[in-house]
């Protein structure tokens, strides 16, 4: 077998130049990543193609260029002389997406190679959940997907968007245990690792669960909400966000990376005129708004007319869970006894909504 392809995916550095050496290597530690450097041209040629990012230093970038190796993504120039302009003209030729100048690059670069360390290409689904009005029913469909997602082996995380919602991880009973909560990552900016996050986070019933606590909620910065979730998403195949029904700067970070949203609506007229207005305010930012009815309704409004009236598609009625109140109360979370319309609706959203890669987990 080709050692080269049994061997780990590492990032490769092109360089014989010992300084430009000595700060990759050293930017790659921080990242916790492995590099494998090649001097030349000649010795890059094996792993040009399958690493999964490339760093040439300026030394190497014309022989490169001249090697006539495959163009393709992933390729940084770093520079040795920011008043030299050919070194643009020699990262078209090598192809190079980005070109750099050490040390200013520093941060940049170390994300790089945390990327390719943790494999950035492939990312999970974030699928958020909103309530209609308030009491509707989307924190407990947020936990059900999140304990379905995890009960068949796939990598979930369950991320707790709603500051005044008296904290997710009351619905699993475990708020006195220890782990990672919101006012914990207030002042996250930039790339959080997704290994950090995950080993910080408390674990329960399978999956990774990030709360608020029962403090003052204080302001979480969008940057730190979208580093979260970026992290999330390089470590678990689905992020499910339970969200609240008034949209912030906050919020407007978590319909960014949404695949998609669910919009829970009682069936009642009044919780419909409600869900317009939630409607109106997150179907401008969502990629894809669908709307779960949960019923029956005092009037037996159908659920496929109250979809119309809010003019979504309908992705699934949810019928009355028995005994989900005296559950809650245990601290027993929804859609952990595997059955019942809360587990039966997840497992069915799960598997329109996942790409195919991703329905059938481990
Ligand atoms: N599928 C269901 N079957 C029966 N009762 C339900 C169901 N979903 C929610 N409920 C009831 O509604 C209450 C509120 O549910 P939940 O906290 O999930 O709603 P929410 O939309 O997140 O509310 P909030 O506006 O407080 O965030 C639950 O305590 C339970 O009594
Ligand atoms: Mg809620």
């Amino acid at each position: 077998m080709d050692p080269y392809l049994s061997a780990p995916v590492r990032a490769l550095a092109v360089t014989a130049d010992p300084d430009v050496l000595d700060d990759l290597l050293r930017l790659a530690a921080t990242a916790g990543a492995e590099l494998q450097v090649a001097p030349d041209a000649a010795g890059a040629r094996r792993a040009w193609e399958t690493a999964p990012l490339v760093v040439v230093g300026a030394d190497a970038a014309l022989g490169c260029a001249a090697a006539g190796l495959r163009r393709r993504p992933g390729v940084v120039l770093v520079g040795d002389d920011l008043d030299d302009a050919s070194v643009w003209e020699t990262a078209v030729h090598v192809g190079a997406e980005h070109v750099v100048f050490l040390p200013d690059a520093e941060p940049w670069l170390t994300d790089r190679f945390a990327d390719a360390a943790e494999g950035a290409a492939e990312e999970g689904v974030v699928v958020a959940v909103v309530g209609g009005r308030g009491g509707a029913g989307a924190t407990s469909l947020a936990c059900a997907l999140a304990v379905t997602s995890a009960g068949s082996g796939r990598p979930t995380l369950l991320v707790d968007g709603d500051p005044l919602g008296g904290g997710i991880d009351l619905c699993f009973g475990t708020e006195r245990e220890g782990g990672l909560r919101w006012p914990d990552l207030g002042s996250t900016r930039g790339r959080l690792s997704a290994a950090a996050l995950a080993e910080a986070l408390p674990q329960v019933q399978g999956l990774s669960v990030l709360s608020w606590d029962r403090g003052d909620p204080p302001a979480v910065p969008p940057e730190a909400v979208r580093a979260v979730l970026q992290a999330g998403r390089r470590s678990a195949e689905l992020v499910v966000v339970d969200l609240p029904r008034s949209v912030d700067d906050a919020v407007r970070a978590v319909l960014d990376a949404a695949g998609t949203v669910l919009l829970v609506v009682p069936a009642e007229v009044r919780a419909a005129a409600a869900a317009s207005r939630v409607a109106a305010a997150v179907g401008l930012l969502a990629r894809d708004l669908r709307v779960v009815v949960r019923g029956p309704g005092p009037a037996a409004l159908p659920a496929a007319e109250i979809a119309r009236a809010l003019g979504l598609p309908l992705a699934g009625e949810l019928r009355s869970e028995p005994g989900l109140d005296r559950a809650l109360e245990r601290g027993e979370a929804p859609g952990s006894r595997g059955k019942g319309p809360l587990a039966q609706l997840s497992a069915r959203l799960l598997d329109e909504l996942l790409p195919p890669a991703l329905r059938q987990a481990a």
